[in-house]
């Protein structure tokens, strides 16, 4: 098979459109996590004159950072340049990216739940809706853009945290603790990061993803009592916007036969769950997207495009994949084997069509 069967009529939907639909395309479409980042020498050079936050607040920058990805490589989507933090930033929480994320004053008893004040997004993001509508006038038509933000849960394990961990003990232990100001916290960030989300649609995202990478790090029971909710209440006011929904639960495998009822597309599965059992566990009505392991990309490039006809194989021929990795691409990834890997899927992914 060297080249896709079936041309694509000019207004058939963008592939990874169409896969989000559960409808067959051309091929099989192809983003990666954190596309634009360190593994690319053009995103540290301009790194090396801004910092994060600054690439982050300025839109010009930001919409050149996005496109440096589908400049290189000939990907199926552009995801915005930002973080899931970002809608966290100005206000007052002390937050600053070495590179991990930290906040100064975290969150930490019901008073300061109580206490904390999430305004209306255009009031701190507002330069996130211009970059979106930079991309949208600057993206071809085959690159769709996604617009992201945090689950509730993950954004509340490092607002409660402060940092980084391995087993967010801090934010965990609150949970336990003081179960109804967590409710009280995750709603209030679920309400935000609804408005957040349905304002990057206004102007101009064609998806929206919802990154929980924290999710694994709770038993079914926890995330059914804490998580679920939150999620739903976001994924629920974003229906109205007609685009299509993605959730990335990290390490989610024992999560997953909860997510069948949500308002959703797509489920994003990392790479410890094979797809054939993710979809399985999922149902008819649900898109897969992954999941190559990250470290794929340091092996020989056989090895490397092997490891993707396992995954292409783990999909199946059914409409509703998009190719992706299990997690965020690592910083040390080399650039050809990334353009390997694009160009192997167009090839030999069916994209459900045959
Ligand atoms: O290309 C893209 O995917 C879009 C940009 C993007 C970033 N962060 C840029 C970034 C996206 C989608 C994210 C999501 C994000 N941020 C997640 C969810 C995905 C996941 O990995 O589970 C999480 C947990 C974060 C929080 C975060 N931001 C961490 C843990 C770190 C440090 C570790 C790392 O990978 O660098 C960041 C910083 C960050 N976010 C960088 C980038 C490009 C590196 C900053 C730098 O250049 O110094």
């Amino acid at each position: 098979m060297a080249e896709p069967m079936t041309a694509a009529p000019a207004d058939a939907l963008p592939p990874f459109l169409a896969a989000c639909r559960r409808r067959p395309a051309a091929h099989t479409p192809i983003w990666i996590m954190r596309q634009a980042g360190r593994y690319l020498p053009e995103y540290r050079a301009l790194r090396a004159r801004h910092d994060f936050l600054t690439l982050v607040r300025t839109p010009e920058l930001a919409v050149e950072v996005t496109l440096q990805p589908v400049r290189r490589f000939p990907l199926d989507a552009a995801i915005l340049f930002s973080d899931i933090l970002t809608p966290l930033d100005g206000l007052g929480l002390g937050l600053e990216f070495h590179p991990a994320p930290t906040f100064a004053h975290p969150v930490r008893t019901p008073a300061a739940v109580d206490a904390l004040a999430l305004p209306p997004p255009e009031e701190n993001a507002g330069h996130v809706f211009e970059t979106v509508r930079g991309l949208r006038a600057a993206l071809p038509r085959h690159a769709p853009l996604i617009g992201f933000a945090g689950a509730p849960f993950t954004l509340f394990c490092y607002l409660v945290e402060g940092r980084g961990s391995k087993s967010f003990t801090v934010a965990k232990s609150f949970l336990f603790a003081e179960p109804e100001a967590a409710d009280r916290l995750l709603g209030k960030l679920a309400a935000q990061t609804a408005a957040y989300l349905a304002a990057q649609a206004e102007a101009g995202a064609q998806a929206l993803m919802l990154f929980d990478s924290w999710a694994g790090l709770l038993g079914p029971d926890d995330y059914r009592r804490f998580a679920r909710p939150a999620v739903e209440s976001v994924l629920d006011a974003l229906r109205a916007t007609g685009v299509p929904l993605l959730y990335f639960p990290n390490q989610g495998a024992t999560l997953l036969d909860q997510l069948p009822g949500l308002a959703l597309d797509v489920v994003g599965v990392d790479w410890r769950l094979p797809l054939s059992r993710a979809r399985a566990l999922l149902g008819p009505e649900l898109a897969v997207q992954g999941n190559l392991d990250p470290a794929a990309l340091a092996a020989p490039p056989e090895e490397l495009l092997r490891l993707a006809d396992r995954v292409l194989a783990e999909a199946g021929h059914a409409p509703g994949h998009i190719f992706n990795l299990g997690h965020g691409i690592e910083p040390t990834a080399e650039p050809d084997q990334v353009a390997r890997l694009v160009d192997h899927v167009h090839v030999h992914g069916s994209g459900g069509a045959r």
